[in-house]
């Protein structure tokens, strides 16, 4: 309590003053936590690098977007035990400070983080030490509650500033190892034991303390407040009871999520999961950036596209700019089935054509004409007469393999039979329908050539060219934004949705103004929800994210670092028969004999589930459901990708 109000009387002393050297960027500034990341490769034990990262992870995605828009000053930043001098006689009378060095400008609530923290070896109960402080602070110095609600996160920022600090300066100066608490295991175990708490229960505690009300509660709180814990299987049969029996659960071990951050899931036990699997968290689990567009759009006005509204304009411009000269017209839906129906109704009306043509394991979506062109979900027996399929360019266990000549040619060359099965029913194709990473059939980059043939028999039929971009699209395969400008060719129509709007349901087509014009003439389109001010405002903040993280870059970076590391990893389990792939959508084929490719599902889907166990989530998709599915937010780092791959490892050894 006394040191608590001694930190806040400092900070009062200090207030208004200024100098141009308290800018300095100092590594202990917890605004500066990013930093740490550079020494993270001082820390030999895995599992404390992993728990670092994810610690940065969150405090650059929740914590530093708000602790940005806090008062701020210059601040002491170093009241450790060492540095409080008291009266012999009388030890609760303090009487100097000592040891201004750590001294700059910065948030005022790191200070008390910061003296906090220092303070909490040896608590039993650290939680309430912590507390002591922030009443003494708050004594003097009354907080507010943005503040409040961070100090729980700042104190484990600088908690693991302690410890990854100390352990790099100790790697470097053994001499020093006692001064630097090289030898004080201190900052590891309280980081380690802090981290498991729940910490909004931690931020009521210290709200109460400070006389403020609990925040509200997620949505998982009851009304009457009393928290409830139903067990998976009880939700699995309400959820069956309530929503039908159509509805599938990902893994043996359904998971229960109740959170998201980043790269993270959280389950109702608190328990974190790498999330490898969701690209609809584009950008990250509830991106701070996103949920701010997305609450004060709210907050203001939400209409349809019959109204007259900027917000649609300034999106559709700014995502028109991202495509070719001539794909100029953005028509705005909600999923990426509705994306693809529309497409298809577009291709159908300008070319008068009635044929599809698609690959054969694909998914483009579930509206009655789009599921009967999902024919992975559609036996051969079973499917329309007007659609017709390819062999998917499938280079690893397709007609044509790698190594042959004029793969691409050889692909494409079997739109012929398409186009003249389709002919001979008295047909002409309106499109040729395909997925740009044709993640269903395998997740696959198509050979060179494949696409710029392809479109050219397709064209010459008549029919339009529909790339759906829906999973691959912005930036997500690293080399450009959308999956069709690898392969230097121009689609007629562009289909978009999953990452559009980061969790929103947001989507949309993408087309000339003469392709879009054929539906004008027949009746027009309207989308109740497409194009609404809300869902424009979170899609431009996640244009926004991108390009100010450097997103498609970084799943280039880390993508292509990820492919190796999988691919060493085939080098040593005979399993794995193909890694595959482009930025972060990677595939890892696995198969009982490398020579007969037997698919080897039964042990893709052991593997899946025990990755699950072990805290990491990808999927699995193909025709032999046998190939894993790595598709994560693009905020992936190389510790993620490293967690990821050793537990792959793990589970591979497992089995
Ligand atoms: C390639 C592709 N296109 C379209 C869709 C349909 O999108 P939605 O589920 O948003 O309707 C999906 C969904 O998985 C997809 O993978």
């Amino acid at each position: 309590m006394t040191l608590g109000a001694l930190s806040a009387r400092l900070g009062r002393a200090l207030r208004g003053y200024f100098h141009p050297a308290a800018g300095h960027v100092l590594l202990w500034d917890i605004k500066h936590a990013g930093l740490l990341r550079a020494r993270l490769d001082e820390i030999e034990d895995s599992e404390r690098r992993r728990l670092i990262g994810r610690h940065l992870d969150h405090f650059e995605t929740h914590v530093l977007p708000v602790l940005h828009g806090l008062r701020a000053q210059v601040i002491h930043n170093d009241m450790t035990p060492d540095h409080v001098l008291v009266d012999t006689g009388d030890p609760e009378r303090i009487t100097g400070i000592i040891d201004f060095g750590d001294m700059v400008h910065s948030t005022l609530i790191n200070d008390l983080a910061a003296t906090a923290t220092d303070h909490l070896a040896g608590a039993a109960d650290p939680i309430e030490v912590a507390g002591d402080f922030l009443a003494g602070y708050h004594s003097v110095t009354p907080l507010e509650t943005e503040e409040i609600d961070l100090l729980f996160d700042l104190l484990l920022t600088r908690l693991a500033a302690v410890a990854v600090i100390t352990t790099w300066r100790t790697k470097r100066y053994p001499e020093n190892r006692h001064y630097l608490g090289g030898d004080d295991p201190f900052a590891w175990n309280m980081l380690e034991s802090l981290s498991g708490i729940d910490a909004a229960t931690v931020r009521e505690r210290f709200r109460a303390i400070c006389g403020f009300s609990p925040r509200r509660r997620g949505a998982s709180l009851p009304a009457g407040g009393a928290r409830t814990s139903p067990s998976v299987d009880e939700l699995r049969e309400r959820r069956r009871r309530l929503l039908g029996p159509a509805y599938e659960l990902f893994y043996d071990a359904p998971l229960h999520l109740v959170r998201g951050e980043g790269v993270w899931l959280i389950d109702a036990e608190g328990r974190r999961f790498l999330d490898a699997y969701n690209n609809v968290a584009h950008v990250g689990h509830c991106h701070p950036r996103v949920i701010e567009a997305l609450a004060s759009q709210a907050a203001t006005l939400n209409t349809n596209t019959r109204y007259l509204d900027r917000m649609a304009l300034d999106y559709a411009e700014r995502l028109t700019a991202t495509f070719p000269g001539g794909l100029d017209v953005c028509m705005f839906v909600c999923t990426g089935s509705e994306a693809n129906d529309l497409a298809w109704r577009l291709a159908a009306a300008h070319t008068g054509g009635e044929g599809a043509i698609v690959t054969e394991h694909a998914y483009h979506g579930n509206t009655s004409a789009i599921s009967r062109q999902s024919t992975g979900d559609v036996p051969p027996s079973a499917r329309a007469a007007h659609v017709k399929t390819v062999p998917a360019p499938d280079g690893y266990r397709g007609p044509y393999r790698h190594g042959e000549p004029q793969l691409g040619e050889r692909y494409a060359g079997r739109l012929d039979g398409a186009i003249d099965a389709l002919r001979s029913d008295g047909r002409r194709p309106a499109s040729f329908l395909y997925d740009s990473i044709f993640a269903s059939d395998g997740i696959l980059s198509p050979p060179d050539g494949y696409l710029r043939a392809a479109f050219e028999r397709v064209r010459a039929a008549g029919g339009l060219c529909i790339a759906d971009e829906v999973q691959a699209g912005f930036g997500r395969l690293g080399t450009h934004m959308w999956g069709f400008a690898a392969h230097d060719v121009v689609p007629d129509i562009v289909t978009l949705g999953k990452p559009m709007g980061n969790g929103h349901p947001l989507a949309a087509v993408i087309t000339t103004p003469d392709i879009a014009g054929a539906l004008a003439q027949r009746g027009g389109y309207f989308n109740t929800f497409g194009g609404n001010p809300v869902s424009c405002a979170v899609g431009l903040a996640v244009l926004d994210v991108l390009e100010r993280e450097g997103l498609q870059e970084n799943a280039l970076r880390i993508g292509t670092y990820l492919q190796t590391r999988l691919q060493a990893l085939a080098a040593r389990h005979a399993l794995i028969g193909d890694v595959r792939g482009a930025g972060l959508f990677l595939g890892v084929e696995l198969v009982r004999d490398r020579s007969t490719l037997e698919p080897a599902t039964v042990e893709a889907r052991r593997i899946m589930n025990r990755m699950r166990d072990h805290g990491v989530l990808i999927g699995l998709t193909g025709p032999h459901d046998n190939v894993l599915k790595i598709r994560p937010p693009l905020v992936f780092s190389r510790e993620h990708a490293d967690q990821l791959t050793d537990t792959l490892d793990h589970a591979l050894r497992e089995l």
